[in-house]
């Protein structure tokens, strides 16, 4: 293997959501302890990194999406002690550990933000974005991404500051070299307890301008990010994702330049975000455009190929369960699960797997009264104002909720799922008993099996990592095909994107290929794609 490629081309990274995994001590929340207790199941997976969401204090508005402490650890997930033991013991398990910085906003109750209130005066008054005005007079209209205006009257100030998510995270000022350079001590502390990477939350949106309407991709970004490089992540070997829900390819080679120069890869949506009304809200549901997807992902395979990374993902804490989104979550539901693994995990890019995702959990249907994230309830009562009736709303957040995502992992039949011994934060989804970690870990013909399989392929063929992609098929609606190909080998995936028995225009082109993977135990007819059918073939090139 050519030893200047990074560790991460060829990693696979699980993402947690600490409130959401395992709980040590029975109240309800997931924590570090829990997590550290976890690591073997990990391991037996097969992963690289944790990509570990918000630790740090935090008063949990949005679920520790507002920190108020980058350097120490919220109370309810433990101590800076258990956080350096599970550095440790994630390491003896061969598992990195990534940590999420929210750096476009902190908390309200941040220590900078409270000193900023105190007076304009004050040196951290400007660490912050803030427009004179009068009450009641908002700078402008932009809205805040949870509902409402992104600006927040402060009376002492007679000043307005801007906020694109929740009034409790007021937006940090990069404008300021000063909070820039604390940000970097900051992450250099971090790296000094042997962090193995950063996750950087809605990164895109840090050189806001607001004045302009300008949100993510402001002017300043890319100097931004290449100064943070420079100061921090260049002196370690180290993974950076960021979150850019405006990216485009030309801004993904950019952020993901192979130069190093600023992150390791681009977090992007494109795919994601196609089963929405054009124009609308993520809430306003339209069907899956199929041929569509093929080409967004076909673009970002052929963009970036040589000159960029990108994650491959279906899931994360903010995202439906994809099971349940574009698969099956009825009859074919392990078929479904299998298929949408395989199809992702033969590109090219660093495949992300979300908890739970590796044991095909599904979305979770509830009442109102039951959900938690604050994005939901503000929806909720916004929607409700705008007329819409409950049962729409549901549909709404019935399918693309975040709190689908963040039912507690399901680990075993017991009570509550194994998860805690006491009351959990959040329901857990009431089909733990058929769905969970310890019915699947020693099943062959398990979700958890199929994803085991597909990191252990990616370790063992290196066409997995560079070699070039071609798709196939393109203008077929139930098929999604392509291959990947190198000197030494060539993979080819064929999916069954849907719940039809269709015919395999491939199976001549396959006749003589190796099958390495298939959401199917019993063997096929070649010819034939069953539900859901998804295989990877593989064959040396001579
Ligand atoms: C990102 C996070 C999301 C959070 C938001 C504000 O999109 O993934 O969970 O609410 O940023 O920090
Ligand atoms: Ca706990």
């Amino acid at each position: 293997m050519d030893s200047s490629r990074k560790w991460w081309k060829s990693a696979v990274i699980y993402q947690i959501y600490p409130r959401s995994f395992a709980d040590s001590n029975g109240d309800g929340i997931g924590d570090l302890k829990g997590i550290i207790a976890k690591l073997d199941y990990l391991e037996n997976l097969g992963i690289d990194a944790i990509w570990l969401s918000p630790v740090c204090r935090s008063p949990q508005d949005d679920n520790g999406y507002d920190i108020s402490d980058y350097q120490d650890i919220d109370p309810m997930f433990g101590t800076l002690a258990d956080m350096e033991e599970l550095i440790a013991e994630a390491e003896k398990h061969h598992i990195r550990i990534i940590l999420d910085l929210v750096l476009n906003h902190s908390s309200d109750e941040h220590r900078w933000f409270q000193e900023a209130k105190k007076g304009r005066e004050n040196p951290y008054h400007d660490y912050y974005v803030w427009r004179d005005g009068v009450e009641g007079e908002l700078p402008n209209d932009m809205r805040a991404a949870f509902g409402g205006s992104a600006w927040e009257w402060v009376p002492e100030l007679q000043q307005y500051y801007f906020h694109q998510f929740s009034v409790k995270q007021p937006d940090l000022n990069w404008e300021n070299p000063r909070l820039r350079q604390e940000i970097y001590d900051m992450i250099n502390w971090w790296i000094g307890k042997g962090i193995g990477g950063f996750r950087l939350d809605v990164i895109d949106q840090i050189a806001k301008e607001p004045d302009k309407k300008i949100t993510n991709n402001g002017p300043r970004l890319h100097e931004y990010l290449r100064e943070m490089s420079k100061e921090t992540f260049q002196k370690a070997d180290l993974v950076t994702v960021g979150e850019a829900w405006g990216a485009t390819t030309e801004l993904a080679k950019l952020y993901s330049n192979p130069d190093n120069s600023e992150l390791s890869m681009v977090f992007q949506f494109e795919h994601i975000c196609l089963d929405q009304i054009a124009g609308k809200e993520k809430w306003d549901l339209a069907p899956l455009p199929f041929l569509k997807l093929k080409e967004v992902f076909g673009r970002w395979q052929k963009e970036l190929c040589g000159k960029g990374w990108n994650s491959l993902f279906w899931n994360n804490h903010d995202l439906p369960r994809i099971v349940s989104r574009w698969g099956n979550d009825g009859a074919y539901r392990v078929e479904s699960a299998k298929m949408l693994a395989v199809l992702l995990h033969g590109m090219q890019g660093t495949p992300y797997i979300y908890q739970g995702e590796e044991l095909g959990m599904t979305n979770a249907q509830y009442e109102i009264g039951e959900y938690r994230d604050i994005e939901t309830l503000n929806l909720y009562q916004e929607r409700l104002e705008k007329g819409y009736t409950e049962e729409e709303i549901l549909r709404s957040i019935h399918a693309k909720g975040r709190d689908n995502a963040r039912t507690p992992m399901q680990w075993d039949d017991s009570e509550h799922a194994g998860f805690t011994s006491g009351t959990p934060w959040l329901k857990v989804n009431p089909n733990y008993k058929e769905i969970n970690a310890a019915g699947q870990t020693a099943d062959a013909s398990s979700v958890f099996s199929c994803y085991k399989k597909l990191i252990q392929l990616r370790k063992r063929y290196l066409v997995f990592i560079d070699g070039a992609f071609e798709m196939l098929c393109e203008d077929d609606g139930d098929i999604f095909a392509y291959t990947r190909t190198d000197a030494d080998s060539e993979l080819l995936v064929v999916c069954n994107f849907y719940g039809n028995t269709v015919e395999c225009p491939l199976a001549e082109r396959t006749a003589s290929m190796e099958l390495l993977v298939s959401s199917y135990e019993e063997a096929g007819q070649p010819g034939t794609l069953r539900p859901y059918e998804a295989r990877m073939y593989h064959a040396r090139r001579s």
